[in-house]
């Protein structure tokens, strides 16, 4: 078989730096385009390093999708069998605070991708959503026929992407679109070489975990106790990052099928787990104690969330390996080789 080359957006950030080594392992090509606005330059030389032999395989290019002629100078160079788009801001909380960027950089960023593909005739898509678009789920697990809304701007932009999809499929059948709406990724790949960096005070609990873990933080803010829960904390679906970049392959290869059209499927492992057994399976694995503050519930955030896994099993033959503990093991190899991330104490807390 002839080797596929793939245009991954974002490839520089966290699951796109994972995607892009599984990609470069498994015999693809890989040109990534990210404009380094939440990621470092650094996450593609430690893809290069772990790509050993295959490392000749990515090219890199720091530019924003916004940026059209740029883009097209990309796509002009190059043949894509498929584009891969994981660049966006996701920030939920900024998002609430500065809609008209979260607009402006993920439609308008995607809506220039999604030209500049079609006129070089690629149509094959795989993009990241989120299982933000089930909002405060009714029951679980999450089904891919559950009802969709937006809490948010942010969640509001994957929403209307998922739209556009829709809808670029309905007016021009040729496309072929897997909508990937991702549950909780954590953790890193197992070389404690790449993993997740995020700018400023992180917002999600594992990068929080990290940071407590490593000193950077003093405490944890558990947010909200009196859910109907196991032990009163929220209930979230946590997929080891290397088997979401592995659901990434696995999308390339089912938009082979000649009956795909525009799809939907969850990448989440099927189990829920809570905020202090999540805490507790990340003190074991690091020996650190994590400690901890009980607050309110943070505004917003859903009970339980967790995800059917039975459309990704059936027709991707893709199912999550790892569990919480290879997920904290990999999180604390990373944390501790790298406890400033990619960067250094100096410029931990930079900002956009
Ligand atoms: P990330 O911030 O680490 O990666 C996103 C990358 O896109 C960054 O490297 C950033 O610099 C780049 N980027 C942003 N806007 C750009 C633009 N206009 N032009 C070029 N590059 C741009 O985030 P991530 O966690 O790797 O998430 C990847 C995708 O998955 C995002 O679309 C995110 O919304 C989605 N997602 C993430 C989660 C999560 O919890 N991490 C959950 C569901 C969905
Ligand atoms: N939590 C805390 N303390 C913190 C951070 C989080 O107790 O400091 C709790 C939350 O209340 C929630 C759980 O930990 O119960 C997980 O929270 P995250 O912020 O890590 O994740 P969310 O499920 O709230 O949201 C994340 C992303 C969304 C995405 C969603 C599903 O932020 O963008 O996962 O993929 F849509």
């Amino acid at each position: 078989m002839a080797v596929k080359t793939v245009l991954v957006t974002g490839g520089a950030g966290y699951i796109g730096s994972h995607t892009v080594l599984q990609l470069l392992l498994g015999g693809y090509k890989v040109v990534v385009v990210d404009n380094l606005d939440n990621s470092s330059e650094t996450a593609i030389k430690r893809v290069k390093e772990l790509a050993g032999k295959s490392k000749s395989n990515i090219s890199f290019y720091k530019l924003d999708l916004r940026d059209r002629a740029a883009l097209e100078k990309v796509f002009s160079s190059k043949k894509f069998d498929a584009v891969i788009h994981f660049a966006g801001l996701k920030a939920v909380g900024e998002s609430v605070h500065k809609p008209l960027v979260y607009y402006d950089n993920n439609l308008i960023g995607t809506i220039i991708l999604f030209e500049v593909m079609a006129a070089h005739g690629c149509k094959k898509l795989v993009f990241s959503s989120s299982a933000t678009v089930y909002g405060w789920p009714k029951e679980v697990p999450c089904t891919e026929e559950f009802p969709l809304s937006a809490a948010n701007p942010y969640g509001r932009t994957k929403l209307i992407i998922e739209e556009i999809c829709r809808d670029i499929y309905n007016a021009e059948s040729e496309w072929k679109i897997i909508l990937l709406r991702y549950f909780n990724p954590v953790g890193a790949h197992p070389s404690g070489s790449i993993g997740e960096d995020p700018r400023g005070i992180p917002n999600n609990l594992m990068p929080f975990v990290q940071q407590v873990a490593v000193g950077r933080l003093p405490t944890l803010k558990v947010f909200g106790t009196d859910y109907k829960t196991r032990d009163g904390t929220g209930i979230r679906d946590y997929i080891h990052v290397v088997d979401l970049a592995d659901g990434h392959i696995a999308a390339l290869n089912k938009l082979d099928d000649p009956n795909i059209g525009c799809e939907v499927y969850n990448l989440g492992t099927g189990k829920g787990t809570s905020v202090l057994e999540m805490v507790k399976a990340f003190e074991q694995a690091s020996e650190k104690k994590i400690p901890l503050v009980m607050v309110g519930r943070r505004p917003g955030d859903a009970e339980i969330v967790y995800a059917s896994t039975g459309k990704a099993a059936k027709e991707l033959n893709w199912k999550a390996k790892y569990g919480i503990d290879e997920m904290c093991r990999d999180q604390w190899n990373w944390a501790s080789k790298n406890p400033y991330g990619y960067g250094s104490a100096e410029n931990s807390s930079k900002k956009r």
